[in-house]
């Protein structure tokens, strides 16, 4: 049987003139996008532009309540201080929530993931355009004195031992287009990450581990309230000894002039923007819960440390905080033990039903005893061979198994 006919046959041709090495280029970056031609790329990179230059106009409609209304949300259950919303959050943001009422947006959308998640994550190329109307429900429910923070994993290009740029993308359309002020870049290094693309890390052996997820502190306005204060890390050995023993003022190598002021105690040290928190967890009432009542357990949730670093530093008690890519509502479970109020929003009833583990039958409360501090090796620490390099950048499959078993009997 032949192909069905299609309704819109692509019978017209046109000829582009290129250079061998213009040619190359397209065709190279047509497969590492994942296009079997040249046609089909220049077909998306048309559409592309198409849809960025409807966004730009000045008649680009805005999102509004009407297209949004808050019947697309409804209210899951309630606990003293917050609610978890089943619903689209853009009807959250445009429909239920009041303009300028938040004061922390703390949130992981679906990430633009080469290899899809199995919670609708969007093609890396079409992210911000899926993005655009949180955007701009974010800029309308937040308060000046607020901030945004995206917690964004980074993704590889399909095929190629190269990485997609889409977070990066997103900072920029969200401050140059939104108006957002970036407060502060912060990095959430996962220790126990797991080595891949285990192709181009373990196989090829030509990336490293990516153990970090970019973390963007936006603001509406450069002063957003804040205190560090409020995330003070343990002093260090050194420290210690040196609060202990007393401190003489000098002028270190770089020139630097060290006062007294710095052997006095603040009860901790000023934390780096490079969060240490392992995501092991795979036990506790939340799993407990969901595998007792065969609900899906969410694949992405936050380890609760992580919004409530933000929320100890963002927020006073009483203040809102809205996660509107809520998942299992780990940020409602810290917002709540934190005394602040808040709102989860998530499409999926099946994520929330696991949530009421974190809720009922008494709110969940933040474990009293945090992990041992993790261990981060100065690079180049083992002395090493200077084993050959991959010549050829690792295009080529080094041998495996029994294959590589011959050519080393072969050599
Ligand atoms: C990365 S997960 C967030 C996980 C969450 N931080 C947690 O700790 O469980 C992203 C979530 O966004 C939800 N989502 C995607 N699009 C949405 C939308 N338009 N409105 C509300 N939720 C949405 C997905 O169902 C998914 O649970």
């Amino acid at each position: 049987m032949g192909r069905p006919k299609s309704k819109h046959p692509r019978a017209r041709t046109t000829s582009v003139r290129l250079t061998d090495s213009e040619h190359e280029d397209m065709a190279r970056a047509a497969a590492a996008a994942g296009f079997k031609t040249v046609s089909d790329y220049l077909r998306h990179l048309h559409e592309r532009s198409r849809r960025e230059q409807a966004a730009a106009t000045p008649e680009a409609q805005p999102n509004t309540a009407s297209q949004f209304p808050a019947s697309l949300v409804r209210p899951f259950h309630s606990t003293q201080h917050g609610t978890i919303y089943q619903g689209d959050s853009r009807s959250f943001l445009f429909g239920t929530a009041a303009e300028r009422s938040v004061d922390l947006i703390m949130t992981s959308p679906p990430f633009g993931l080469v290899r899809k998640k199995d919670y609708g994550n969007e093609d890396a190329h079409r992210y911000c355009d899926w993005f655009r109307p949180f955007a701009e429900g974010f800029r309308r429910v937040l308060k000046d004195s607020g901030s945004l923070v995206i917690d964004i994993g980074g993704a590889w290009k399909p095929g190629t031992p190269t990485r997609s740029l889409y977070h990066f993308e997103l900072l920029i359309m969200l401050c140059e287009e939104y108006g957002f002020h970036l407060a502060q870049e912060h990095y959430w290094w996962n220790p126990s990450k797991l080595p891949t693309p285990a192709e181009w890390v373990n196989v090829r052996r030509i990336r490293v581990k990516d153990a970090v997820n970019t973390v963007w502190w936006l603001s509406p306005t450069p002063w957003p309230k804040a205190s560090n204060r409020r995330v003070l890390a343990p002093y260090s050995p050194s420290m210690l000894d040196l609060l202990a023993n007393g401190y003489t003022a000098k002028t270190r190598p770089s020139g630097h002039v060290i006062s007294e002021k710095f052997g006095h105690d603040n009860g901790g040290a000023v934390p780096p923007n490079l969060l240490a928190i392992a995501n092991t967890e795979s036990s506790g009432r939340y799993q407990d819960f969901c595998r007792g009542e065969e609900i899906e357990i969410h694949p992405a949730r936050f380890p609760p440390q992580l919004p409530e670093y933000f929320i100890r530093m963002l927020t006073d008690p009483g203040d809102l905080v809205v996660d509107p890519f809520g998942g299992s509502c780990v940020t409602g479970m810290v917002a709540e033990a934190l005394g602040r109020r808040w709102a989860c929003v998530d499409l999926e009833e099946e994520y929330l039903r696991g949530a009421m583990a974190r809720f009922r039958p008494v709110p969940a409360s933040l474990p009293k005893l945090r992990t041992k501090p993790y261990p981060l090796h100065a690079p180049c620490m083992l002395p090493a061979e200077e084993v050959p390099l991959v010549a050829d950048g690792g295009k080529t499959r080094p041998p495996v198994g029994a294959a590589a078993k011959r050519e080393a009997v072969a050599v």
